[in-house]
């Protein structure tokens, strides 16, 4: 087999985001984009000689032709085994457990997440580290540095790899491994779980729908849910991951889950329905006529967390994204145990889980997750919500009607105004910046402020500090509105605006959220000048 160092020139603009490299997929198509990129990894990891990887991905267009580069060029790279999913495939939260199971010196994962697939949609390029986490800062700035100094690459001349074969093959000096993608998940599933009861839930006449929208999960919900559970055959569906996801937005929410909500609002609705993004690690969870939002279903989990098997003996603590709602913060304060506030972002969590100071954490942005890996995990939340409710027996609406009245009910909204000039965007952030000081103690609305600041996080377990973080508006009670730009939109800016209020009157507590906030949504508007300074009436996405 030969290998050959084939010569190239530094490409602008790979710099991996949070998530990795993420651009279009014909950008990732050109010629020696996906070279560079993957050799810039290896070098700014010290080399892939003697090295042990994992790889798979979400199964979107290009996703199996960039896995056969790949190996070729960890071959010619020295690495001495790539363990690989079956067909390329493996959920991000699959891909982050056989790194840490096996040992590995890292992986790659091919995905752009909840971002639409196809010929001409995205495609992504992500390290995660051995700890199964997505690369710190540290990490992806080395891999960014060496792709500005490529000069070659290298790879070795060979056929494809038979992917589709479970078992051990050799490419030159390099041993590639098939896996099963979902095996070692759905056994990590059953330690942490009570497959037991919930299999007597179904086996009790209890209904689900669980939406794969076309992507990974589907595999892994076909074998988990209906083959090893008992749910009734047909209650995953959208269940083969297809390279265009069906041509939908693989985004588990009330906008993109929409055919997934109009059946659980209506007569024909099953007991619980669920859904995940691309790559599997984000979730949507909604009982017959409740939805959840991502920021109570944090909490409820860690409210149930001794339910479950795995986590019987408690939480050590709990995180969430400083946007998150607070009310997982009421949780932690009954348990009396720690709660961590993160700016966005998962990678934040990483050195609380790995430190043991967190168990569980979650964002706003439909991600849950605990330290049974390094990423969050959208199939994870899922059983975890059927191991409660085959526990307490209860619809998940009386879930929540009982959660609410026990710790009041934090109502939350997210509203998003999309593609803003970006200009436009940063002067709300600076005007607000410039208002802080003398916010305190103000009335708006109604609504007395208590305090106001820009968000700033010190890492307690490294000592590092992120600054810049979002600006909060805290006001007497509880209430609060955060303001924040996207670090993952692609056009303009994207401004977000996060809006709670606690309520703890029984009387109140099964309000429409928006009109339960429309005190704290014209404060909002007040504050920021949106109108004024956007040109905008209306958020585009109300979450
Ligand atoms: C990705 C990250 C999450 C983050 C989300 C929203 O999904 O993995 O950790 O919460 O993006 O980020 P944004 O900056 O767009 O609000
Ligand atoms: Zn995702």
């Amino acid at each position: 087999m030969t290998r050959h160092m084939v010569e190239t020139h530094a490409i602008d603009g790979q710099k991996p985001g949070t998530s990795g490299l993420r651009k279009k997929t014909p950008v990732f198509m050109q010629p020696q984009y996906l070279e560079n990129f993957v050799q810039a990894i290896f070098n700014g990891i010290g080399g892939a000689a003697g090295k042990t990887y994992v790889l798979g991905g979400d199964g979107r267009y290009f996703n199996d032709r960039a896995a056969q580069v790949m190996l070729r060029m960890a071959a010619a790279n020295g690495a001495k085994k790539v363990i690989v999913g079956q067909n390329a495939l493996l959920s991000t939260p699959a891909a982050s457990h056989l790194i840490r199971k096996r040992g590995t010196d890292g992986g790659i994962i091919m995905s752009a997440s909840h971002n639409p697939g196809g010929p001409k949609e995205d495609f992504g390029v992500k390290f995660n580290t051995p700890n199964g986490g997505p690369a710190a800062e540290g990490v992806t700035e080395k891999i960014f540095e060496a792709t500005k100094t490529i000069t070659e690459y290298a790879i070795v001349d060979a056929q494809d790899v038979d992917l589709s074969t479970i078992g051990t093959t050799m490419l030159g000096e390099m041993e590639v491994e098939v896996v099963d993608p979902v095996a070692d998940y759905a056994l990590m599933m059953a330690d942490i779980f009570d497959f037991d009861k919930i299999r007597a839930l179904f086996a009790g006449g209890f209904t689900l729908r669980f939406d794969a929208m076309h992507a990974i999960t589907g595999p892994y919900a076909k074998a988990i849910l209906e083959d090893t559970l008992g749910a009734p055959k047909g209650s995953v569906v959208n269940a083969v991951p297809l390279p265009d996801f069906g041509g939908g937005h693989p985004d588990p929410n009330p906008i993109w889950a929409k055919s997934l909500m109009d059946l659980m609002f209506s007569g024909k609705a099953p007991d619980f329905g669920a859904a995940s993004d691309g790559d599997g690690d984000r979730n949507m969870i909604v009982g017959r006529n409740a939805y959840v939002t991502p920021s109570d279903s944090l909490a409820v989990l860690a409210a149930n967390a001794t339910l479950v098997p795995a986590y019987a003996g408690g939480l050590k603590g709990v995180a969430r994204s400083m946007p998150t709602s607070r009310a997982l913060d009421r949780v932690a304060e009954a348990l009396d145990i720690p709660c961590y506030e993160t700016p966005t972002g998962w990678k934040f969590f990483g050195n609380l889980l790995d430190a043991g100071r967190a168990t569980l954490c979650g964002e706003e942005s439909a991600g849950t997750g605990s330290d049974h890996v390094r990423e969050k995990d959208g199939l994870w939340a899922v059983l975890f919500w059927l191991n409660i409710l085959a526990e307490r027996k209860q619809s998940v609406a009386a879930i929540m009607a009982d959660h609410w009245a026990r710790y009041g009910r934090n109502y939350y909204s997210r509203h998003d105004y999309e593609a803003v000039d970006s200009a436009a965007a940063n002067g709300v952030m600076e005007a607000l910046r410039g208002k802080l000081k003398h916010l305190p103690g103000q009335v708006i609305e109604g609504m007395t402020i208590e305090a106001a600041d820009e968000f700033a996080y010190d890492d307690p377990v490294d000592g590092s500090r992120s600054e810049g973080q979002g600006i909060r508006i805290m006001f007497i009670g509880g209430g609060r509105i955060v303001f924040r730009l996207s670090g993952t939109g692609t056009e303009g800016a994207t401004l977000r605006v996060y809006l709670e209020r606690v309520e703890t009157a029984a009387a109140v507590l099964q309000d429409n959220p928006q009109h339960a906030l429309s005190a704290v949504i014209a404060a909002a508007d007040g504050l920021a000048e949106i109108r004024s300074r956007t040109g905008r009436n209306a958020p585009d996405v109300i979450t």
